[in-house]
């Protein structure tokens, strides 16, 4: 697995005086099966999150309000996205270690990911994790 698999995935905008919309229609326009949604909100300025990356999972992140930075790294190679557009999802491929930082005031993070919660699923030790890779 490598950082230049993980992908900003332009999503549907339908636009109008009146505002925009954006629709995630499962695997047209997510290339995986939607198991789990949850989001980030109320992130303290600061604050770090990740810290981890996950064995099986597949992951898009979307900056619903407001904006982050998310840091990749594949063990080689580290690469930087800063999400801000309500209408785009940064793809994550398994076995991807990842920090999310620079939360804007009011942001909110959403995960969709290919399965449920399973803490096994997590590598939480970058050492392990460098481990795994190497293995
Ligand atoms: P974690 O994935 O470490 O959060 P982040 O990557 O945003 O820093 O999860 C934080 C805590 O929330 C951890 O105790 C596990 C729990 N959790 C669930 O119970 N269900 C979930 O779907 C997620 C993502 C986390």
């Amino acid at each position: 697995m490598s950082v230049t698999e993980c992908k900003m995935v332009d999503l549907p905008k339908v636009s109008n005086a009146q505002g925009n919309l954006t629709f995630i229609e499962g695997k047209n326009h997510v290339p995986f099966d939607i198991q789990r949604v949850y989001y980030l909100y109320d992130v303290p300025g600061g604050a770090i999150r990740g810290g981890h990356a996950h064995k099986n999972l597949h992951q898009m992140i979307i900056a619903m309000s407001g904006s982050f930075d998310i840091t990749l790294d594949d063990g080689r190679n580290k690469k930087k996205f800063h999400l801000n557009r309500s209408y785009s999802g940064l793809y994550i491929c398994p076995m991807i270690w990842r920090e999310l930082d620079n939360f804007s005031s009011g942001s909110v993070c959403m995960v969709l990911a290919s399965s449920i919660y399973r803490e096994e699923d997590y590598h939480r030790n970058y050492s392990e994790f460098m481990r795994a890779l190497e293995g």
